[in-house]
């Protein structure tokens, strides 16, 4: 069979390509993305084009039933493919075709009765059903099951808890989530709601999508007794602000009062960072208190918690510079997260400073001495660290790194690289490497050993000093 193949490939002239005959060959996709931190994560032999997610929620008991299309173009011949779900499957097809599966932990494995060809575009259909909340991973975040009904978010992964998906960053779709539940809910989800219809019965369906690419942890549903307000930027983007209603009334003020804030963040990053990237923005109040907010594209989740204290625009320009740096540009491999979490961080201190807080120079202070005390330069910031790719070392040390970039190159250079960077990688991904050399080129200098000493080094940058730090002044 092999030697068939092999030499009627010969005659046609695909010899003169060593490769082609194995990889004209149907084989099975990868149960990997590659991720060396998170193997588990992701799969391959498939790229993402959209995801179409139909699901119906019943609030009381925290049931979800989904019915998603995914619709991939095959990278190689297909014999059988992984998708990403932890919940149980119950039937799939491939092109309306039914298609045999298996199950094991989060890898559905789907057979196609015929493989599928390198290049064609295909749609496989799941059908799954479960309690998503019973299996979220505490503070990594999931599915989180409220009174009045529930809510996605979680990093790095939430995916699987509501719908099948090629799980990791590197592969970014568009979406259509359709919700079917109680018609007194509320549906939020990223993006534009295309409409909402009455089904009779006490149900209802709120469709919402996302016409901009989207990797699968920045998905997002939110269900429940929630305020809507929506509106429009004076820089002329829309959006949807979503408070829960069960929050208690001083807390709902200071939420409220400082999501407020988000058009006139986003207006400034664009005049910083270029456009932003997508078409509409907003945010999500949630009552549990999950001790941590989340860039859900387009629609940030924020817990009722951080508002407890009173206004908190902080967090508020934290989650939307992820808009630029997260969501828009996206890591290739999770050890990358300070492009992620350094970014967001530095960007709040420009917000702060430009809305009359202190000034950058003094938070740098304030952050190296912080560094001092949490014994943080032992962190390195890139590799995060395997066991906390979120530890503050990286949030803090990476921001320092933007503030470190900025004295050594001028505002206006180190504002013009991290312009370049969103605008050049838009939709895309970036990597530690490509922002070192994109910085060389937009600066013209030799950052090498700059970034070398804050990136790479488990210890204090000598730069601090040289940036007129020195230990005796902190
Ligand atoms: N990316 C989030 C932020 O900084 C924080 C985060 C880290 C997170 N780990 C998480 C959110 C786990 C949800 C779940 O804004
Ligand atoms: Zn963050």
């Amino acid at each position: 069979m092999r030697l068939t193949r092999f030499a009627a490939l010969a005659l046609t002239g695909l010899l003169a390509a060593p490769l082609a005959p194995a990889a004209a060959a149907p084989g099975p996709g990868s149960p990997t993305a590659g991720d060396p931190y998170y193997p588990g994560y992701g799969n391959g032999g498939y790229d993402v084009r959209h995801y179409a997610i139909d699901l119906a929620y019943d609030v009381p008991s925290g049931h979800l039933a989904g019915d998603t299309t995914v619709r991939a173009r095959a990278s190689r011949g297909l014999s059988r493919f992984n998708l990403d779900l932890e919940l149980r499957p119950r039937r799939a097809w491939v092109d309306g075709v039914p298609a045999s599966w298996s199950r094991q932990g989060r890898e559905v494995t789907v057979v196609p009765v015929e493989p599928l060809r390198r290049g064609q575009v295909f749609d496989v259909r799941l059908t799954y059903a479960g309690v998503p909340g019973d299996k979220g991973r505490g503070y990594l975040g999931g599915w989180t099951e409220t009174r009045d009904g529930g809510f996605a978010a979680g990093e790095p992964e939430a995916a699987t808890l509501w719908f099948p998906s090629n799980d990791h960053p590197v592969d970014k779709a568009r979406y259509d989530v359709r919700v079917t539940t109680d018609a007194t809910k509320d549906v939020v989800s990223n993006g534009t709601l295309v409409s909402r219809e009455d089904l009779g019965d006490g149900l209802a369906t709120s469709h919402w999508r996302t016409r901009d690419p989207m990797t699968t942890y920045l998905a997002t549903v939110a269900i429940g007794d929630y305020e809507i307000r929506e509106g429009t930027s004076p820089g002329g983007t829309p959006y949807v602000f979503a408070i829960n209603e069960h929050l208690g009334r001083a807390v709902r003020t200071s939420a409220t009062r400082s999501v407020a804030r988000t058009p006139d963040i986003i207006d400034f990053y664009s005049r910083i960072f270029g456009a932003y990237p997508f078409e509409t923005s907003g945010g999500i109040v949630v009552r549990p208190p999950i001790g941590f907010a989340l860039e859900n594209q387009t629609r940030p989740i924020y817990p009722g918690q951080f508002f407890t204290y009173g206004r908190n625009v902080g967090v508020i320009a934290h989650e939307l510079a992820h808009q630029w740096f997260g969501d828009s540009v996206s890591l290739r491999r999770w050890h990358d997260t300070w492009l992620n979490e350094g970014f967001a961080t530095w960007s709040a201190s420009l917000w702060a400073a430009h809305d009359g807080g202190a000034g950058l120079t003094r938070q740098f202070r304030r952050n190296v001495r912080l560094m001092d005390r949490t014994d943080g330069w032992r962190t390195k910031v890139e590799p995060a660290p395997r066991g906390d790719i979120f530890d503050g070392a990286v949030y803090r040390r990476g921001g320092l790194t933007l503030q470190a970039l900025r004295n050594r190159v001028g505002a206006t250079t180190q504002e013009r690289i991290l312009r370049t960077w969103a605008t050049r990688h838009r939709y895309g991904h970036g990597t530690t490497a490509a922002f070192v050399r994109l910085a060389e080129r937009v600066s013209g200098a030799d950052l090498g050993p700059f970034f070398r000493a804050w990136l790479h080094t488990p210890r204090e940058p000598a730069h601090t000093r040289a940036n007129g730090f020195p230990r005796s002044m902190r």
